[in-house]
């Protein structure tokens, strides 16, 4: 049988990426372009700035792929792209010019969700992430906790009640004066804090039986002590580097506990962390801490599929392609809320 060569394009958020992917030798080929640089100055990313720099950069991006890979348009079979949960300018500009040029070519356009093709990216690497696997999705956007039973079947176990975690990196940078994106600010201010100097509160960790996240309280308690730090005059470098070490504690251990709870209650032996929070070292460390205890394997895809990548797109894309799940009359219409449970309609489409 003829192996399916199928294109990727992802632009939810601040990232155009492009992926080609073969049924039969895997990955050929994958770029992610970071618009970080133009969203910096605002401290998060503007939407109609994202839409207007993916109109410019997707076209150029495929052919530069293509040339790079050897590979021409008429070589393609399929084009998936990601059709939700996103921003909708950044989501639509994907799904123009994947129907556009799926029409054009001849071949079917998929739909994609986004965080489906992040929970699927392990197997970009590793057959190995046996299911059923717990998935932590974490990222600026999204904070999840999915039982992934099988491809195509997927429970929503745990998400975040208001800000993701993240976003309450991001925020926290904001306050305290660093640039965005806050994570890797905060992280590494982290390592030159003392413990025990500030604690925030464990949002929901008293609700034993709850999966569910809660990062804005976390957020508005740092607001209000750094407002009394910076009216004593208190705020040098040292106490930044004390209250991030503080924050970052209380985000890790309310990602660690509540995946542990998951665990439990399901009784996983596989956990997978994906999300760009996944870069986390101190997240990573804990992780390890407590599942290695527990005989429970903790995977994290490298960090180029673990942050946002077309790779998984054309992954998931392949998959869908297979069962014949394309997307009829090239509709460009995009799901900006698309739930996670809502994909299959709670069948199993890969049977
Ligand atoms: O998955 P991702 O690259 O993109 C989207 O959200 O679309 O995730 C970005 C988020 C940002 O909020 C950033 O602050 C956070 O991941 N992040 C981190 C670290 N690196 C990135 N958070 C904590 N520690 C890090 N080392
Ligand atoms: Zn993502």
């Amino acid at each position: 049988m003829k192996s399916l060569l199928i294109l990727g394009i992802e632009s939810s958020c601040d990232e155009t990426a492009t992926a080609l992917y073969d049924s039969e030798t895997g990955l050929i080929g994958h770029q992610v372009f970071s618009q970080i640089d133009l969203h910096k100055k605002y401290g998060g990313v503007v939407p109609e700035l994202a839409s207007r720099d993916h109109i410019r950069k997707l076209l150029p991006m495929i052919d530069h792929l293509l040339k790079e890979t050897e590979k021409s348009l008429e070589d393609i079979d399929a084009i998936a792209y990601t059709a939700g949960p996103g921003l909708s300018g950044a989501l639509l500009v994907g799904s123009v010019m994947a129907n556009g040029l799926a029409f054009s070519l001849g071949i079917p356009s998929v739909p994609i969700h986004h965080m489906e093709a992040h929970l699927l990216a392990p197997l970009l690497e590793q057959e190995s992430a046996k299911m059923p696997f717990i998935a932590l999705l974490v990222s600026g956007g999204h904070t999840l906790l999915v039982l992934v039973k099988s491809k195509g079947e997927y429970e929503l176990v745990g998400q975040t009640l208001d800000d993701a975690a993240g976003e309450a990196f991001d925020k926290a940078a904001k306050l305290l004066g660093l640039n965005y994106p806050g994570g890797p600010e905060i992280a590494k201010l982290a390592v030159m804090g003392e413990p025990d100097i500030f604690d925030f509160p464990r949002p929901l960790s008293k609700d034993k039986g709850s999966l569910d996240f809660s990062f804005s309280g976390l957020k508005t308690s740092l607001m209000y002590r750094v407002k009394q730090l910076r009216e004593d005059d208190a705020l040098d470098d040292q106490c930044r580097a004390d209250l991030s070490y503080a924050y970052q504690e209380a985000i890790v251990d309310s990602l660690v506990g509540k995946t542990e709870l998951a665990v439990t209650k399901y009784e996983i032996n596989s956990v997978v962390i994906a999300g760009g929070v996944g870069a986390n070292k101190k997240l990573r460390t804990k992780m390890v801490d407590v599942f290695s205890k527990k005989g429970v394997e903790v995977i994290y895809p490298s960090l180029e599929f673990c942050t946002d990548n077309a790779a998984m797109i054309a992954l998931t894309g392949l998959y869908r392609f297979q069962q014949g799940i394309v997307n009829k009359n090239y509709q460009i219409t995009v799901n900006p809320r698309w739930s996670i449970d809502k994909i299959y309609e709670g069948k199993n489409a890969y049977g």
